[in-house]
């Protein structure tokens, strides 16, 4: 499907002359990764048993993550043995980012706010070794559901699983007095990012999803930081490249909250996040932001931000 012009129009604004090359890579496959998974398995006997089922298997940009070279039937990958054993997941490379930003670490009390299906929450456990607590929550069921088989899966059991809409559980657990030490606002996005791999994003795409979005945003930003230690951190993704979905959400924080970016150090290559946007100045800050250009890494695109909370 041909994207809408509007989408076009913001893509040129973007990235000028360069966005014919992204364009070309949102016609290309996606490359397929997965993530050893460290709670079931090492690393090393994982690409054993990929070898030895004949698969071919090159090392990426983060350690954790196996780019399988071979030819698959389709779903191949995820019917293997290996993966219904836990061995690993399938995940893009650049949604393995946020957590590795967040560096859970064991012991911690972390909230996942926005959790299904459990690509970041499993990855989150793995790095904490499985101990501490993770609340990973969730607003959809039928996306909690696939979160649970897959933390069953993983054989994570550092991680309780809650049901709510985020900005209601951020409000009762900080009224009570519950803060936590790290936050992740994985947010639910317009998916600009992941066109390669779901053709069904181009033709839900229009500009009112992305100012309702962005709201929505702003409130679940608002409410995780409310809920957080002074000190922790919060770090907020999307699987989006539009402005309003990400450095507009943290211009408002920081117009908002006593809270800072930081800069942060990725295995991508990444881009500073963008000041100007459609007549709007947004604060310096933003500049440690990290935008992932699908054409930078060939991965999906992705927008991440740490915040530390001042006090
Ligand atoms: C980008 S997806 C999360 C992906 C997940 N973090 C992962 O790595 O597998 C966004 C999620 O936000 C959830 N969501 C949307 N609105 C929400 C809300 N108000 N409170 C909690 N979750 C919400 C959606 O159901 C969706 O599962």
């Amino acid at each position: 499907m041909e994207p809408k012009k509007l989408f076009v129009e913001r893509i040129n604004a973007l990235l000028g002359e360069e966005s014919n090359i992204f364009f070309d890579y949102t016609k290309k496959l996606l490359k397929k990764i997965i993530r050893v998974n460290l709670l079931k398995i090492s690393r090393q006997d994982l690409i054993e048993k990929l070898k030895n089922k004949g698969w071919e298997i090159q090392n990426t940009a983060y350690r954790d993550a196996l780019e399988i070279k071979s030819k698959l039937l389709p779903g191949q990958l995820g019917k293997a043995l290996e993966h219904h054993l836990g061995y690993y997941y399938i995940q893009e490379l650049a949604s393995m980012m946020p957590p590795l930003i967040l560096e859970p670490k064991a012991g911690e009390i972390i909230l996942d706010c926005c959790a299904a299906p459990g690509s970041k929450t499993t990855q989150i456990a793995m790095m904490m070794k499985n101990q501490g607590t993770i609340i990973a929550n969730d607003v959809k069921i039928d996306r909690l559901k696939a979160l649970v088989s897959n933390l069953e899966r993983c054989g994570v059991m550092n991680t309780i699983v809650t049901r709510m809409n985020a900005l209601t559980i951020c409000k009762k657990l900080a009224k009570s007095g519950f803060f936590f030490d790290k936050i992740l606002v994985d947010a639910p996005c317009s998916g600009e990012g992941t066109i390669r791999g779901d053709s069904t994003i181009l033709k839900m795409w229009n500009i009112n999803m992305i100012k309702r979005l962005s709201a929505l945003q702003k409130k679940l930003i608002s409410s995780a930081i409310e809920c957080l230690k002074p000190q922790g951190t919060l770090v907020y993704s999307t699987c989006t490249l539009t402005p309003e979905e990400n450095e507009s959400v943290i211009d408002f924080a920081l117009k908002n909250f006593n809270v800072r970016v930081e800069k942060i150090k990725l295995p991508l290559k990444t881009r500073p996040g963008i000041v100007k946007w459609q007549g709007q100045t947004f604060n310096e800050q933003v500049k440690n932001c990290h935008r992932i250009w699908p054409q930078d890494n060939n991965t999906e695109g992705f927008f991440i931000a740490k915040l530390r909370k001042i006090r």
